[in-house]
């Protein structure tokens, strides 16, 4: 398939300009016609044996590719429903102690905030902060620092940064965790699906990702990946039916070896199939080729954006430090006003974040062409004069 079939296959992709895959992608229509299909297979006969074998065959299946895309061995990955439940997975994976030290950044997404609140509130632990910056050496500078003087358990940061897309150096940041003696949890909901991922390269102990956003699956998919070392460290804190090898009437119960320990209870297997068959769309385009446009079409849209006078990009230069999202601001306009005009009157989906009311974020996609990218610079040039 070519990216050019993959676009004509997207609906949403008629309505406008797309710049927003990082806050929730628009899926191909066979991902929604799978979904169909799958829903209407179910309810044909949910007991039925001549469907068993294909439904049970989905979530192990597309486990698998998960696996091979994030090079993990497929026990070390769950299916869940987005990002957050992997960060809840960890936070409540722990038992606590009042003082207990997580380091999160001032980057980071509500899902990777308030469930550490959550345990502020409920077992006195005390969060430190890292501020992220474009200068790398600064940064692990910082981050040493903060790690030799409040020792923590858990470090947890976005991979990829939603506010200006800065992609931190994983593999150097998880040998310094570890050499401080904490365990590491990325949030891989901006990078999945938009940079190449290595588990094995980047030994995180905890990698969580979300479906919904760079691998255009359905609303409410996701994957949650633990290092084989860390499965019987992790505590689960919900199981059920599922989770589990063996148990009997006397409370006795074996896990599942696998990171599937922490599934339970039924699942909304349309959703899941969905997800499978935008993974199938995205690799029969090929993954490198979805991971070369990413970058190149991030790179010119910088290389352009930086021509226009008043207009700040906040995102590193060299792409080896970002990844598909640009983020600026332009002198004298809030974000809600650029994206506002950018939507009216040239049909650009472009979004701001909260509690910032400056900043506007690009997701730059392989579903993106370098025509939308020259459409929204030239609709950038006419608005600075728009500039109070
Ligand atoms: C960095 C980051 N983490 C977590 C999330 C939350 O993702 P989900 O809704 O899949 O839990 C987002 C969503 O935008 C995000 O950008």
């Amino acid at each position: 398939m070519t990216l050019q079939e993959l676009r004509d296959l997207i609906p949403a992709l008629k309505q406008s300009s797309y710049f927003q895959v990082g806050g929730i992608a628009p899926s191909p229509q066979p991902v929604i016609d799978t979904m169909v299909r799958w829903l209407n297979l179910q309810n044909q006969g949910p007991a039925d044996p001549r469907f068993s074998e294909e439904i049970s065959a989905l979530e192990p299946r597309l486990i698998d590719k998960l696996a091979e895309i994030i090079h993990a061995d497929p026990a070390e990955i769950m299916l869940n429903t987005n990002t957050t439940i992997g960060i809840n997975i960890v936070a409540w994976g722990f038992n606590w102690q009042p003082g207990d030290v997580v380091v999160l950044s001032d980057h980071e997404h509500p899902g990777n905030l308030l469930t550490w609140y959550n345990l502020v509130r409920r077992y006195g632990i005390q969060i430190r902060w890292l501020k992220i910056q474009n200068d790398e050496g600064k940064l692990l500078q910082d981050l040493t620092a903060l790690l030799s003087a409040h020792p923590p358990r858990v470090v947890s940061l976005s991979h990829v940064s939603r506010r200006t897309g800065i992609r931190l150096p994983a593999r150097r940041i998880s040998d310094l965790v570890h050499h401080y003696g904490a365990l590491l949890l990325l949030d891989g909901a901006q990078s999945f699906g938009a940079i190449p991922l290595d588990m094995r390269q980047i030994d995180a102990d905890f990698y969580t990702f979300s479906g919904h956003k760079w691998s255009l699956g359905p609303k409410g998919t996701g994957g949650f990946y633990v290092k084989r070392s860390r499965l019987e460290f992790l505590q689960p804190s919900w199981i059920g039916s599922h989770s589990q090898k063996s148990f009997d009437a006397a409370g006795n119960y074996e896990l599942l070896d696998s990171a599937r320990r922490f599934e339970f209870g039924t699942h909304d297997i349309a959703t899941i199939a969905g997800w499978e068959k935008a993974i199938d769309m995205l690799s029969a385009v090929g993954w490198s080729q979805i991971f070369e446009t990413v970058a190149d079409l991030t790179s010119l849209a910088k290389r352009s954006l930086s021509q226009i006078p008043g207009l700040t990009i906040l995102t590193p230069e060299p792409y080896s430090q970002s990844s598909g999202i640009v983020t600026f601001q332009i002198a004298g306009l809030t974000s809600a006003e650029i994206c506002k005009h950018l939507y009216e009157q040239h049909k650009i989906l472009a979004g701001g974040l909260e509690r910032d009311t400056v900043m506007v974020r690009l997701c730059i996609h392989a579903i993106n062409t370098p025509e939308e990218i020259a459409a929204l610079v030239a609709a950038l040039h006419k608005i600075t004069p728009l500039a109070k």
